[in-house]
C-alpha cells in the first residue's frame, strides 16, 4: 500500500472508530493528536513524495488532522454532557470519605501536662537555644574544663569548636535566665537536648528535658520537696509518694534523685519498677551558691532549688513504652494510640 492509501486509511479509521467511553477517547486522542501521533510518521514521508504530488499529499494529511480534531471535540462534548446530565451515576448511599484526625505526640502530651501543673504554682515557661556555648552548658554550672562530671554527658561539638556544643541538658537555661532576670525567679524550661550516645531501646542521641528553677529569699529544701510531692500527686495520682535519695550534681548542693511509687503496681513490685516498688523520675537539689554567683545573683541574700527530668523517661513509664526509638520514628500506627490520651 503506498503512503497515499495508508493516509486515506487513517481518515477512514477516524470516521469509523468506535468510542464507547472517555478512556477509549483518550486512546484516540493519543493516537491521532498526542505528541507522538501517527500523523508525524506520515508527515516524515513527505521527502519521498515526488514534488508534483507534494501539495496533494500535504492537503491529505491536513484533512486527516482536521477530521481527528473534529471527531475528538464532538466525542468529548458527548462524554462531558453525559456526566453532568446523569444523576444515576451519583450513589448517595456510598459512605463518605473518612477524615482522619491527628493526635498529639505523647512527648507533647506529657510536656503540656507537666507545664500545666507547674503553672499553677506560678512557674513561667522559658525556652532557650539548643546550640550553646561552653559557659552556659558547663562552666557556669560548676563544671569547669576537666571537671569529671563533663564525662557523664557525652557532648556533640559544633564544627569541632570546643566552645560551641549542642546543649547536653536544659540546665543551661537556668544560667541564661539568672543572668537576665532578677529574683524572684520561677521558671520551667522544656526543650530538646543532645548526647553522643549509641541509639538503643533505652537511650537516644536526642531527647527532651524539663528544667525547673526557683530563686528567692529563704527558699529551702523543704520547699523543693513540697513542690515535687505536689507535682508527683498531680501527675501520677494522689496515692503516689515520693522518695528522695542523696545524689551528686555539680550545680546543686545538696543534690538528690527522686523516685515515685511505681504507679503500675502501686508499689507492690512489677517488671516496670524491677520489683522495687519505686521508679526514678528526676534529679534535683539546692542551687549551688557558686552557680548563683556565676550568674551575678547574691548568694547571701538568695537561695533556690532546681530540678531536671527526662520527658521520654516519664512518657515511657506512664504509657509503658518499651523502646525510646518509637518516640522519634513517627510511625502513625504507634502515634494513633494517643488520640484519646490525657
Ligand atoms: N541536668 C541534669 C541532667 O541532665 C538533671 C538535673 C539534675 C537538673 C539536678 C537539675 C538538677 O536542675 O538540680 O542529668
Amino acid at each position: 500500500m503506498d503512503i497515499f492509501h495508508k493516509t486515506e486509511a487513517l481518515l477512514k479509521e477516524i470516521g469509523e472508530a468506535v468510542i464507547p467511553s472517555s478512556e477509549v477517547l483518550e486512546l484516540f486522542r493519543i493516537r491521532f493528536l498526542g505528541t507522538k501521533n501517527v500523523l508525524k510518521d506520515v508527515f516524515a514521508e513527505m521527502k519521498n513524495i515526488p514534488s508534483d504530488r507534494k501539495k496533494e499529499f500535504g492537503q491529505l494529511i491536513n484533512s486527516v488532522k482536521l477530521a481527528a480534531e473534529e471527531r475528538y471535540a464532538s466525542e468529548k462534548d458527548k462524554f462531558e454532557s453525559t456526566v453532568s446530565s446523569s444523576t444515576e451515576q451519583l450513589d448517595l448511599t456510598l459512605p463518605g470519605d473518612v477524615i482522619t484526625v491527628g493526635a498529639r505526640h505523647p512527648i507533647q502530651l506529657v510536656r503540656n501536662r507537666i507545664i500545666e501543673i507547674f503553672k499553677r504554682l506560678g512557674f513561667a515557661v522559658e525556652e532557650n537555644r539548643e546550640i550553646e556555648d561552653d559557659w552556659h552548658n558547663f562552666t557556669a554550672l560548676n563544671m569547669p574544663e576537666d571537671h569529671p562530671a563533663r564525662d557523664m554527658q557525652d557532648t556533640f561539638f559544633v564544627n569541632f569548636n570546643p566552645d560551641i556544643v549542642l546543649r547536653t541538658h536544659t540546665s543551661s537555661v537556668q544560667v541564661r535566665v539568672m543572668e537576665n532576670q532578677k529574683p524572684p525567679i520561677r521558671i520551667l524550661s522544656p526543650g530538646r537536648v543532645y548526647r553522643n550516645e549509641t541509639i538503643s531501646a533505652r537511650s537516644h542521641c536526642f531527647f527532651h528535658q524539663i528544667e525547673g528553677l526557683y530563686i528567692d529569699e529563704k527558699v529551702s529544701f523543704a520547699d523543693l520537696l513540697q513542690t515535687l510531692d505536689f507535682f508527683a500527686k498531680e501527675f501520677f495520682g494522689k496515692d503516689i509518694k515520693i522518695k528522695v535519695r542523696p545524689s551528686y550534681f555539680p550545680f546543686t548542693e545538696p543534690s538528690a534523685e527522686v523516685d515515685v511509687t511505681c504507679f503500675i503496681c502501686a508499689g507492690k513490685g512489677c517488671n516496670v519498677c524491677k520489683y522495687s516498688g519505686w521508679v526514678e523520675i528526676l534529679g534535683c537539689g539546692m542551687v549551688d551558691p557558686k552557680v548563683l554567683e556565676n550568674c551575678n545573683i547574691d548568694s547571701k541574700k538568695y537561695s533556690g532549688f532546681a530540678f531536671g527530668m527526662g520527658v521520654e523517661r516519664i512518657t515511657m513509664l506512664k504509657y509503658q513504652i518499651k523502646d525510646i526509638r518509637l518516640l522519634s520514628e513517627n510511625d502513625t500506627r504507634f502515634l494513633e494510640q494517643f488520640k484519646s490520651a490525657m
